[in-house]
């Protein structure tokens, strides 16, 4: 496997504001990795220098073997970057934008026609052939948004939060559609808040806290870094009495946004665990695998005061 990109000890500074301190990562050619993070942790901002949109203060990016430290089109003409907002024009037709986008690359006309029919076969997008952009639904503008990132050719694609406010069947054909772009070799760097995308989709995952990674890995890699196998999430009238028996129990405790989470250290039966928690007035409980949500709780963390056990 060969490096696609490797960024080492990367400062930030928009002014006096540091947003990367220290970032370190690394994706092997034909990975899928997810850069997750709460809301201003960075993640943007890593995803415009990779793009080379944005300089930085410190450190090394190297992509595709080539130092990313000025606007290069060597190096754009290989990389495409589907942005966190969609940056189409609403009355051009989809084909138009296409076209648009495709002659800024430099490609000859024939090349940019070819391209953009290539690209409305690949993504279904002749039945909206003649649907000016601006009317088409939030889920079609995202692929054609997707579409855009794609008339390079591109060897590595980075996907700002790529299946933000569409709704399930639409995120579900992104899904389908990114699936198909890793198989063709593409390697991928993408964004999310939405975690059990992440799961389904990335190969690693990377968490972000503070402008660094926090922890990197694979999905497995990262449920094993979490204090159990199981988690059982317990509704009850008094959470003090469910805390204080689960660290009678040995169970780590978790009370994220008013939800206790219990994990235990081997898979119990739900029966189990009501037995165990007798006399703490439960009402409800249920019990699943860990999950990335899980990992991200526990590594990227919340108020520290509500981490018990
Ligand atoms: N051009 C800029 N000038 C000044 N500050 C900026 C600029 N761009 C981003 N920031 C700040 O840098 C921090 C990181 O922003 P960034 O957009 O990278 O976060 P993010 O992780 O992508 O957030 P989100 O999940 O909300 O998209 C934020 O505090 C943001 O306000
Ligand atoms: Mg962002």
């Amino acid at each position: 496997m060969t490096t696609a990109l490797q960024m080492k000890d990367v400062h930030k500074w928009f002014g006096s504001h540091q947003v990367l301190d220290g970032f370190n990562l690394h994706i092997e050619t034909g990975e899928i990795l997810g850069l997750l993070g709460p809301n201003g942790c960075g993640k943007t901002t890593v995803l415009n220098i990779v793009c080379n949109l944005l300089s930085y203060d410190e450190g090394e990016v190297l992509l595709m073997g080539e130092p990313i430290n000025k606007l290069s089109f060597q190096v754009s003409s290989r990389v495409g970057f589907c942005t966190q907002r969609t940056a189409l024009y609403p009355d051009l037709l989809p084909a138009e934008n296409l076209l648009f986008f495709a002659r800024l690359y430099g490609l000859s006309e024939t090349q940019c026609k070819q391209r953009v029919a290539e690209l409305i076969s690949d993504f279904e997008l002749d039945a909206f052939a003649t649907t000016r952009v601006g009317q088409l639904s939030g889920g079609w503008q995202q692929r054609l948004h997707l579409a855009v990132s794609l008339v390079n050719r591109p060897l590595f694609l980075v996907l700002d939060e790529p299946t933000s406010a569409v709704d399930l069947q639409a995120r579900m054909d992104l899904w389908k559609l990114i699936d198909g772009l890793r198989e063709n070799g593409t390697t991928i760097l993408l964004t999310s808040h939405y975690l059990p995308e992440a799961e389904r989709l990335c190969s690693r995952v990377a968490l972000m806290r503070n402008g660094q990674v926090v922890a990197a890995g694979s999905v497995p890699e990262l449920l094993a870094r979490t204090p159990g196998q199981a988690v059982a999430k317990v509704q009850a009238t008094n959470n003090e009495a469910i805390m204080q028996r689960a660290i009678n129990l040995g169970w780590p405790v978790r009370h994220h946004a008013g939800e206790i989470r219990l994990f235990l250290p081997h898979p119990l039966s739900l029966r189990e665990i009501i037995d165990a928690l007798d006399g703490t007035n439960v009402s409800a409980v249920s019990v699943q695998p860990v999950t990335l949500e899980d990992a991200y709780l526990e590594l990227v963390g919340e108020d520290p005061s509500t981490v018990l056990g």
